[in-house]
This record gives structure tokens, C-alpha cells and sequence, in this order.
């Protein structure tokens, strides 16, 4: 199918203009049901976003893939990788080889920056499968609590919808250890804050003795463990003990080498896959998953 453009003007880079950035916010409500302009409270959208798009004569966006950047720690090293977000055409304009366009300029872009690996998580991996994309089975860790710790520090509970707190939340993950030396996100701000302000269940606290915020979830049983972003890690008993928590069970989101406890990987069942691209994403044969505060 060869591409058609007709009646359409492509542009990259285009969050500079305030027009182009609500088009791609209606794109995404209306294709997805997410209100990303969510952003705009927390200082706007991710600077490091690279946006394709193209958009008709009426400034209406048709067609969007983004790219942006996400530092992750793999193996304890640092790996230069992209995430990739934001895709969708409007049904009015599919099946004419737009996506594949964007797609091929968006990878390209990235190759071109010496980017290392590319994420996404989505639910149609045939689509990315061409592009060298492989699926990496995602694992949650499970098992019972640690041995209780004594409480030590205070734990507060923070709100983004609080100015202060959100400040405190935005400088903590500017100044983040990755929460896993196996697989993280070394640094990224906006998704954790998006996804605080999407999920109403999600609670997070500030451990002062740690200068570590922890985010997760929890029911009369089970702890869910989503994210710490903090000059240091927090080990899971010291958590616990700070939050006053003593549940049945433990779910840890992430791999959890610097949690000083250890879970059983299960299977973590999702409408959506984690799939790779590249190298650095080939070593990925331990089991991992990618924090739900990261999400994209
Ligand atoms: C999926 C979507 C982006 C495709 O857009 P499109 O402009 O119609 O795609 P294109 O015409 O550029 O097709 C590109 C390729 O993808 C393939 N493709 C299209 N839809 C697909 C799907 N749902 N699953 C697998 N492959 C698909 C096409 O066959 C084509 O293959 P080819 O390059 O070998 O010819 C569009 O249908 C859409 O916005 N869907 C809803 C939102 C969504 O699912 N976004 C992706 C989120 S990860």
C-alpha cells in the first residue's frame, strides 16, 4: 500500500505550538479516552518528546507517533533508549500508510541519535514486529513480607495536586537512583506524574530518612509495590515499618535486587505487551518488569 498524504502537512517537533499540542490532545482523547493535557498542571509535556505528525487543513491532527527520551538502567549499566507513545490515526484517514510513515521516521530519528533501545508497550505487537520489536514477557514478584523492621524515620503522605508536594515529587524524580540495578528508568518524570494523576488508587509517601518517595497500592491483604524514586532505596522492611503496614502478601513491580528481599517472578497478566527494539535489549534474559508509574 503505497503512502498517501493527500490533503494533509507533516510536521515534527511541533509542542512548541500551542495548537498543534491540543490536536494531538483531542487525537488522544478522542482515540484513546486519555486526557494527556493533564500535563499542562505539571509543567507540560516531556521536553525530550520528539512528536510526527500530520495534520490537515484545519489544524486537526490525524495522525501522531512520539518518541521521547528514557535513560534506563539495564545490568547495571546505563543505556541510552527511547520509549515510544502517542500512536494513533483518526479512522478517517487509516489504511492509507500513514502509521507506517510516522513509524519508520520515528525509529529512523532515534537510530540516527546512536538511541541504544526502544520501548513501547502496546496491544497489537504484529504491528511493531516488522520493525525488529520483540515482546519481553513481563513478571511481578511475589511472596511473603520481609521480617518486620523497627520504624525508623517518618513517612508522609504526599498529593500532586499539591503544590508543594508536587514539587518535592517533580525534584525527587529529577534526582533519582534507578530502583533496580536489572531493569529501571533511570530518569523520566512526566509518567510518573501522569500516571499518579490518572490512577486515584495509587498513594505515595515521602520517607524523609530515605529522601525516597514510595508509590503503590494496597487492599486489607496485599501491598503492591509500584515505584520508589529517591537518592537511595529504601529496603522493603524499612518501607513497611515507615508505612505502619504489616499485609498478608507482597506484590514488587519491578525487579527487586535493591529491595534486600526476595519474591518469586510470576507472570503479570496485561491487555498490553512491553515489546524492545535493539541491542541492549537482547542481555534482557532475566525475568523484568517496567514500573506501572512509568507506564506510557
Ligand atoms: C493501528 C493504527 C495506528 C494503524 O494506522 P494506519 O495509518 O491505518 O496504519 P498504516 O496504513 O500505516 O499501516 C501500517 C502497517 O500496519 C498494519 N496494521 C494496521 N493496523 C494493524 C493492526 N491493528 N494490527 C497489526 N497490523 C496493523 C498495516 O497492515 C500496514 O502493514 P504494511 O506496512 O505491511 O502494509 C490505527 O488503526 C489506530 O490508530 N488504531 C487505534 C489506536 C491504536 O491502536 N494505536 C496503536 C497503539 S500501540
Amino acid at each position: 500500500m503505497p503512502l498517501d498524504t493527500r490533503g494533509l502537512t507533516f510536521r515534527q517537533n511541533y509542542f512548541g505550538n500551542p495548537a498543534d499540542w491540543s490536536a494531538l490532545v483531542a487525537l488522544l482523547q478522542d482515540t484513546f479516552g486519555i486526557d494527556v493535557a493533564l500535563q499542562d498542571r505539571f509543567g507540560g509535556p516531556d521536553p525530550t518528546s520528539m512528536p510526527f505528525g500530520y495534520f490537515d487543513e484545519n489544524g486537526v491532527c490525524a495522525a501522531n507517533f512520539s518518541a521521547f527520551s528514557m535513560p534506563m538502567m539495564i545490568d547495571g549499566r546505563l543505556v541510552k533508549a527511547a520509549g515510544f507513545q502517542s500512536g494513533a490515526v483518526r479512522p478517517e484517514w487509516r489504511g492509507r500508510g500513514l502509521y507506517r510513515d510516522l513509524m519508520n521516521r520515528a525509529f529512523g530519528w532515534c537510530d540516527e541519535q546512536g538511541l541504544e533501545l526502544g520501548l513501547l508497550l502496546t496491544d497489537k505487537p504484529a504491528l511493531y514486529e516488522p520493525y525488529g520489536f520483540r515482546i519481553l514477557p513481563q513478571h511481578r514478584f511475589s511472596g511473603p513480607p520481609p521480617v518486620e523492621a523497627k520504624p525508623a524515620g517518618l513517612a508522609r503522605r504526599l498529593s500532586i495536586g499539591n503544590p508543594d508536594d508536587l514539587a518535592s515529587v517533580m525534584r525527587l524524580l529529577r534526582e533519582r537512583t534507578p530502583v533496580s540495578s536489572i531493569f529501571a528508568v533511570a530518569s523520566q518524570v512526566e509518567m510518573f506524574l501522569l500516571n499518579s494523576g490518572f490512577d486515584t488508587d495509587i498513594r505515595l509517601a515521602y520517607l524523609d530518612q530515605f529522601e525516597a518517595i514510595v508509590a503503590w497500592k494496597s487492599d486489607e491483604t496485599s501491598f503492591q509495590l509500584l515505584d520508589i524514586a529517591g537518592k537511595s532505596i529504601p529496603s522493603l522492611s524499612a518501607i513497611l515499618a515507615a508505612l505502619d503496614l504489616r499485609p498478608g502478601r507482597i506484590d514488587v513491580c519491578f525487579p527487586p535486587d535493591r529491595l534486600d528481599w526476595q519474591g518469586t517472578p510470576e507472570p503479570f497478566p496485561s491487555y498490553s505487551s512491553l515489546m524492545a527494539r535493539g541491542e541492549a535489549a537482547n542481555c534482557l534474559d532475566r525475568p523484568v518488569m517496567f514500573s506501572p508509574m512509568a507506564e506510557f
